[in-house]
């Protein structure tokens, strides 16, 4: 079967040393059905000849931006609008950069500013220039406009050394795009529902109690099942924060307005994944006119409990598979058991936060507490922990909902 059929993708390859993976790369993307126009820059071209990606690909293959006979019918407009999805790989850290800076300077830069396909980037480089803090902060950049980020993966490398950067296999490529464009991943039909970012709980028309939470790891999350084609609804609160391709994304203030979304949208879904950082407590009232200011030099506020969103969720008797997330600043994975066995919740992910860990985008670690034990995912970004969290949960999917087929392997 042609898992791409119609599919038209425009791949860039950019000047890395796993540029030669690209003729491999076409050649299993025309095999899956795909129509495949390449885009090649200066420096790739001085690692693959554009002929031979030109015979693979069986169109000819763009390298200029100024190219007088390409551009009078006003070629990369025409390149935008043609593709479905724009894939680069590999990208260089430089490319990387500059598509982070929103630059125009070469074709294929050009290309993915003026094109309104969604966007993957394999990056391939040395595990220096990968841990780069320039390079992770043009990886974050890149992942909040919603580029989907795939690998690198580890192992060894060209330049002799051992670590993150290598890129993805061409194959392994493959079956991204086969999950990204198709919604055929190991999730598709899967309904998903997420909770992120923090909770306001208004005091008056100006002020409110809330926190820190970025709302990262959530969106990392809801990309990552996206990418394995869950359906998926992202219950946020109040983040800067653009939503990844392909989720409905509901936008919430206060903890009770995250619970009615999540309760309108739960039943038919077979994962809750609760990583919002719900306020404990809102206050006892909500002025409608702003609190002045007294001569008293202390003032008391009132809090009372909100909704617990997890439990809730739990305790329902059609609950789906529920994870929930602790972030404490002592001993998270006792607190995390307890938690977890508090709520009835079936996996709780611990992490540390406080002191410059866990809120935003720095790596960290996550322990899957569940009943049959702990996993350690990690140290990791959050993109690349999504992605192992959301692997994990498929497996425990997979063992709820296909025991019989389980016991046939
Ligand atoms: C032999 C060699 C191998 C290289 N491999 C990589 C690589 O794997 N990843 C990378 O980010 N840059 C690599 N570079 C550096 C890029 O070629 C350089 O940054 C260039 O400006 C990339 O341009 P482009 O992204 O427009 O293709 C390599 C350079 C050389 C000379």
């Amino acid at each position: 079967m042609e898992r791409l059929a119609g599919q038209r993708i425009l791949l860039g390859i950019t000047g890395g040393i796993a540029a030669y993976k690209c003729a491999e790369f076409v050649r299993l993307l025309r095999a899956e059905g795909a129509e495949v126009r390449v885009v090649m820059t200066a420096g790739a071209c001085e690692f693959i000849a554009p002929l031979t990606l030109q015979a693979l690909s069986g169109e000819r293959v763009r390298t200029d931006l100024l190219d007088t006979d390409a551009e009078a019918a006003m070629g990369h407009i025409e390149l935008a609008r043609w593709a479905d999805h724009v894939v680069v790989a590999p990208a260089t850290a430089d490319t990387l950069a500059r598509l982070a800076q929103g630059r125009a300077d070469d074709l294929l830069a050009t290309v993915c500013l003026a094109t309104a396909a969604p966007i993957a980037v394999a990056p391939a480089m040395n595990r220096v220039m990968w841990d780069h803090p320039a390079t992770r902060a043009n990886i974050a950049t890149l992942e909040d406009r919603g580029t989907a980020i795939l690998g690198p993966e580890q192992g060894d490398q060209a330049c002799g050394e051992t670590g993150a950067g290598r890129m993805r296999e061409p194959a392994m490529l493959v079956e991204d795009l086969v999950g990204l464009l198709t919604g055929s991943g190991p999730l598709a039909g899967v309904r998903v529902v997420i909770t992120a970012g923090p909770t306001r709980e208004p005091l008056d028309p100006v002020r409110y109690l809330s926190n820190y939470s970025s709302g990262r790891m959530g969106f990392a999350i809801a990309a990552a099942a996206a990418r394995a084609g869950a359906d998926v609804t992202l219950v946020a609160g109040p983040v800067d924060r653009p939503s990844p391709p392909g989720v409905e994304r509901v936008d919430i203030e206060s903890a009770r307005e995250m619970l009615a979304a999540v309760e309108a949208r739960i039943s038919g879904s077979e994962l809750f994944i609760a990583t919002a950082a719900v306020a404990d407590y809102r206050p006892v009232e909500h002025a409608a006119d702003k609190i002045k200011k007294t001569d008293e030099g202390e003032r008391a506020l009132r809090l009372t409990r909100n909704p617990d969103i997890l439990a809730t969720i739990a305790a329902r008797a059609d609950a789906p598979l529920t994870v929930g997330f602790a972030a404490e600043t002592g001993d998270v994975v006792a607190y995390a058991r307890s938690k977890r066995e508090a709520k009835g919740v079936d996996l709780i992910c611990a992490n540390t936060v406080g002191h410059g860990r866990g809120f935003g985008d720095v790596a960290s670690t996550l322990t899957v507490v569940s009943a049959g034990g702990e996993r350690t995912l990690g140290p990791a970004r959050k993109d690349a922990l999504a992605r192992e969290l959301i692997a994990l949960l498929t497996d425990e999917l997979d063992a709820r909902c296909r025991p019989a087929e389980r016991l046939k392997q």
